[in-house]
């Protein structure tokens, strides 16, 4: 059975398209997990990351949620450890459509069911808002991690993210586990991200990550060469931050 996890924050620019892919790819090549990313963000931007064409796709994601094509044949095989499901801006012309759906917010957890015994993680890459998409996206999971930047906006933001999943668990009947709050983009010559670091610490206290994944120009620059940070840096402040990470989620099954 898969792991079901949305890398979920209603803030845009805040590390969850980076989390998703770099963390796909950690959990891939140092646990040798089958992974399957599923990108439901209009924006396209973890499976672009990986390198794939998301301008020229026969399917995506939205020809599974309009129920034009199964899952399986809306998947690109990466690598042997790897699958996408990639979307592109055609998702956001669809979302009228796709809202006006019966059982509009089970659409995902409908077509993922037919392939959990074949991957150890799922991961879905969310839009930076709660509408159609992300509520489909935390109906399927049964975790979430919520990436946090290092910001006072990001700070206030996370009362928001909590209200959403607490609406999710009420009025939707679904309960979700945090796997964890994680730092993002944290400098440490800036006294902002110290005070913010610290308040989401006091705050989350165990539900926070240990890692915190540091602002660094290897991980900004590393989707041009689509490449995963452990290929485009692999010593790097960034390679080790995430595969701290990887080592966390592994330890939390
Ligand atoms: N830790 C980081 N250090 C430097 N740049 C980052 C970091 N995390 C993300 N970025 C960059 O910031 C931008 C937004 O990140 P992204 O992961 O797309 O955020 P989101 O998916 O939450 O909108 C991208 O250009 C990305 O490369
Ligand atoms: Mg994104």
């Amino acid at each position: 059975m898969s792991r079901i996890i949305s890398i979920f924050n209603m803030k845009g620019g805040v590390g969850k398209s980076t989390t998703a892919y770099n963390l796909a790819a950690g959990l891939a090549r140092f646990h040798q997990q089958h992974i399957l990313l599923i990108d439901i963000d209009p924006q396209g931007n973890s499976a672009a990351s990986l390198g794939i064409k998301i301008w020229d796709l026969e399917l995506q994601l939205r020809d599974v949620l309009l129920r034009h094509s199964s899952l399986h044949e809306a998947t690109i095989s990466l690598s042997d450890h790897i699958d996408i499901v990639p979307s592109n801006i055609r998702l956001a012309e669809d979302e009228i459509p796709i809202s006006g759906l019966p059982g509009r917010e089970l659409l995902l957890r409908k077509a993922i069911a037919s392939v959990l015994d074949d991957y150890d993680f799922i991961l879905i890459d969310c839009p930076p808002n709660i509408g159609v998409f992300s509520i489909n996206a935390l109906m399927a999971s049964n975790e979430v991690i919520i990436p946090v930047d290092m910001s006072y906006l990001g700070l206030l933001g996370i009362s928001s993210i909590e209200k959403a999943l607490d609406l999710i668990h009420s009025a939707l009947e679904h309960p979700i586990e945090i796997t964890g709050v994680l730092a993002t983009r944290f400098d440490a010559r800036n006294n902002l991200s110290k005070e913010v670091l610290q308040s989401l610490q006091h705050r989350f206290t165990a539900q926070m990550f240990s890692t915190v994944i540091p602002e660094s120009v290897k991980l900004r620059e590393a989707p041009s060469f689509s490449l995963s940070i452990f290929d485009h840096d692999s010593n790097g402040k960034g390679a080790k931050a995430y595969l701290s990470l990887v080592e966390e989620v592994i330890g939390c099954q």
